[in-house]
């Protein structure tokens, strides 16, 4: 048995990649990524290795202990790989290896090294080239690595061979390019919106009074691993009651009560790419009147917000369409009082909304990507990947409120790719009306499958 190649793109996008990036980097510059560590967790037991986003996006190479080098223009090869070697007592016990010949055969490297042969390699790679473009700060080790075969070659400069002048970070030149996805990349992340909207209507199904958040998490589990989901794209958020009002809430340790409502926000990782969908909905399958009215808020302010998600529409242009329905809402439910443009130069939603509307979405849920150009807000353009997601959070003591509103969290998320007439919801088969939220659930009542 070997390594086999497991991405559900094709080798052809990701020698297009590499092409897009050295086109890029020209040919004074080099470009290194190193894999992503493996990461211990407790004593010999480490966490699922996950390969680094970069080092994946240029090669799908699934190790540790690699190093990809591309040196554009170069007569030996342009695409370089430095893995691990082949070794039959290893790989019983720690897994598949590729081994330089799968990193040619498999992976396309032109041509491909044992890691153990870096330092001697590297200062011969570097020479001649003007710019190396790397990452830096983010794995000490490769620093003090890529430090070490700078001075090699500087060490040799006398001899007429040139050394790099400048070390430039490699998001500058890689980044832009994951920024916008292509169509292949796109029907990956549908399918990973897909399965995570099925994982989220799994848990509406299961939600009862007295159901701990964690089975509700368990649902949600079960639906990401049966599509092939090696993990959640983050920590999965499944907070009952005023549990929703802590946004980062993921202790899922405790029982849903009758009456309240849930909040989860959790998504699949498929193939290295995330979906990051919220929905909040009533344990009981019902919501009362004044969950109700704060929903219908939110979900507004949600869908101005992605109407104003359009090609060259700013970055702002859905956060500031957000805001302005939320400070109408609240002005409306008495949450807060005076006029509304006064309040939203104020920033008085800022006690009931206390992030921002959205993020890029990725190989990284918090995707790489800037968000401004030029000191202003950038553009939105055709196959930029961005989460719609905002929400309102009562404290459950802010005693300046009415009581009723007192402890209700809501946030509404979705995933949206910008298209050249608007922009299309990846997550759209999650209910998300009141509507469609109570019918779902009820129909579950009804044939008595969440008792
Ligand atoms: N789940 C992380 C986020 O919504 O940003
Ligand atoms: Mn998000
Ligand atoms: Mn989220």
């Amino acid at each position: 048995m070997s390594v086999t190649w497991s991405s559900l793109l094709d080798p052809a996008e990701f020698a297009r990649r590499r092409a897009r990036l050295m086109q890029a980097v020209g040919p004074d510059g080099v470009v290194l990524v190193p894999a992503a560590p493996p990461l211990r967790r407790n004593r010999d037991t480490e966490y699922r290795y996950r390969q680094d986003s970069d080092f994946y996006y240029l090669s799908a190479f699934p190790e540790p202990h690699a190093l990809l080098v591309l040196l554009p223009g170069r007569p030996e090869g342009e695409f370089v790989l430095f893995c691990q070697p082949r070794d039959r007592e290893m790989e019983i016990w720690n897994g598949y290896r590729a081994g330089p010949e799968g990193a040619r055969t498999l992976f396309g490297a032109d041509q491909a090294f044992v890691i153990g042969e870096a330092d001697q390699r590297l200062p011969e790679l570097l020479a001649g080239r003007r710019v190396v473009y790397a990452p830096q700060g983010s794995q000490p080790a490769f620093d003090a690595q890529l430090t070490g075969w700078l001075s090699a070659v500087r060490a040799k400069t006398r001899a007429g061979i040139a050394a790099p002048v400048a070390w430039q970070l490699l998001d500058s030149v890689l980044h832009p390019l994951r920024l916008l996805k292509s169509d292949a990349e796109l029907g990956v992340m549908q399918r990973a919106a897909d399965l995570s909207a099925e994982a989220h209507r799994r848990a509406m199904q299961a939600a009862a009074p007295g159901r701990f958040e964690y089975e509700l998490e368990a649902e949600l589990l079960h639906t990401f691993a049966r599509h092939g989901c090696t993990a959640p794209a983050y920590g999965s958020i499944v907070g009952g009651g005023a549990n929703a009002c802590v946004l980062h809430y993921t202790e899922n340790n405790r029982p849903l009560h009758d009456g309240d409502l849930v909040l989860i926000d959790a998504g699949g990782e498929l193939d290295h790419y995330a979906a990051d969908i919220t929905r909040t909905f009533p344990v009981n399958g019902r919501f009362s009147a004044p969950q109700k009215a704060l929903y219908e808020v939110v979900l507004a302010a949600q869908l101005a917000a992605i109407a104003a998600v359009q090609p060259g529409a700013s970055w702002q242009a859905p956060h500031e369409a957000a805001v302005r329905v939320l400070t109408e809402g609240l002005l409306r439910l008495g949450l807060l009082s005076g006029e509304v443009d006064a309040l939203i130069a104020a920033g008085a939603y800022r006690r009931f909304y206390m992030h921002r509307t959205g993020h890029w979405l990725g190989m990284d849920v918090h995707d790489v990507g800037e968000y401004q150009l030029d000191g202003q807000w950038r553009p939105l353009q055709p196959g930029m990947v961005l989460t719609v997601e905002p929400g309102l959070y009562v404290a459950p003591d802010d005693d300046s409120v009415d009581a009723q509103w007192r402890g209700i969290g809501i946030r509404i998320e979705d995933d949206v790719v910008v298209t050249p007439e608007g922009c299309r919801v990846l997550t759209a088969a999650a209910p998300k009306s009141v509507a469609d939220i109570e019918a779902l659930m009820a129909a579950d009542r009804a044939a008595g499958v969440a008792a």
